[in-house]
């Protein structure tokens, strides 16, 4: 089986590939990613791993991977992957994130890939007091990267048939370790001020965020690069484990945290403007795709802890952890067009 992972450099991307790496030996892995946050922590090329440093925008170049390799499934993560990021260059970000979409789904149809995982998100619902948010739920985006990430799903769904499965999931906010860390998501953020500064800065706290643990988020990949998807094709996904308050995210990472260090940890709230708070129901992928959540927000709070403790995570606040600030870097020296 060989799976080609776009934006298998990034924060899922990395971990992901480590995961399948370790568990499976007849798995081929090829990376198509532009590295925008560095390629340094990926694995060596072997027979089991090629990574192609290219661009998902140029088609001819993606079609000739899709070919050299023969692969049979896509997993399509690659993009401008939060909203401040997007918004930094919002026509740059549509090219990678909407425009070139269409033709990756065609090339991969014509070139025999018998499987298309689309990586959309949870934040397509927009805000929403609705505390059961499923699939049938109406999308309200209230971001240009919220909209365009609901505009590629029927863009992939139109193109699925009996050769060609076509899956789309929406996952929360994903939290825990990966060889290439974010720390510009909400219990990776709070987890790092926690345990680095012993005080925690909440702005707002009311609002609420569904969350997917990065182990959780592999094994639905996992599952859905070796499942048979014919029962499923064309189907939406939601995929989160736990819908909680940013204050009960911030308790959690307090408690945990606190016992680790046996450090006593301040919570410190402020008034926010920040109005988005949504909630989503995963049950469709529980009872209908029988995929099973194992893990929680505090498993990957005690994960970020152990790899503070072992040396893994380090200066942990450099800039290089947050995807806007790598960004705005790289388009203030005109690095990336
Ligand atoms: N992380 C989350 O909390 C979360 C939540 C919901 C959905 N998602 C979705 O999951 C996917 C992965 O998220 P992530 O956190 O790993 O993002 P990330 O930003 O860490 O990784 C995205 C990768 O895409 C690559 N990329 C960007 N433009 C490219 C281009 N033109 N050509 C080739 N590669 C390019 C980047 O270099 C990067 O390695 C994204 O599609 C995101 O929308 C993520």
């Amino acid at each position: 089986m060989r799976v080609l992972i776009t934006g298998g450099s990034g924060y899922v991307g990395s971990r992901l590939t480590y995961y399948l790496l370790e568990k499976f030996s007849d798995l081929e892995i090829i990376n198509y990613d532009i590295s925008l946050f560095g390629d340094e922590h990926l694995p060596n090329d072997s027979d089991k791993y090629k990574y192609y440093k290219k661009d998902i925008r140029n088609s001819e170049d993606f079609e000739e991977v899709i070919k050299k390799h023969s692969v049979d499934v896509v997993l399509h993560l690659a993009c401008i992957s939060n909203d401040p990021s997007f918004e930094l260059d919002s026509s740059l970000s549509k090219s990678i994130n909407f425009e070139c979409f269409e033709d990756l789904v065609k090339v991969s149809k014509v070139n025999n890939v018998k499987k298309f995982i689309y990586a959309s998100t949870s934040s397509v619902y927009g805000i929403s007091d609705n505390p059961r948010v499923d699939e049938e739920h109406e999308l309200k985006p209230i971001t240009d990267y919220n909209t365009l990430k609901a505009k590629c799903e029927p863009l992939l769904i139109k193109y699925v048939d009996n050769n060609f499965h076509g899956i789309v999931i929406r996952p929360a906010t994903v939290c825990g370790y990966s060889e290439k860390m974010r720390f510009d998501l909400s219990v990776n953020i709070l987890t790092n001020h926690a345990y680095i500064n012993n005080k925690i800065n909440i702005f707002g706290g009311e609002q609420y965020r569904p969350n997917i643990n990065l182990n959780d988020m592999c094994r639905l990949y996992e599952m859905l690069i070796f499942k048979d998807l014919k029962k499923f094709n064309g189907e939406i996904f939601n995929a989160g484990l736990q819908n909680l308050k940013i204050s009960e995210i911030a308790n959690i990472v307090k408690r945990v945290v606190e016992k680790r260090k046996s450090k006593k940890v301040e919570l410190n709230f402020t008034k926010s403007d920040d109005v988005r708070s949504y909630r989503i129901t995963s049950d469709k992928i529980q009872n209908i795709l029988g995929f099973n959540f194992e893990f929680s927000i505090e498993d990957a709070v005690e994960e970020l802890c152990e790899n503070f403790e072992n040396g893994n995570l380090t200066d942990t606040f450099n800039t290089k952890f947050q995807n806007i600030k790598v960004l705005k870097n790289k388009l203030e020296k005109k690095e990336f067009i």
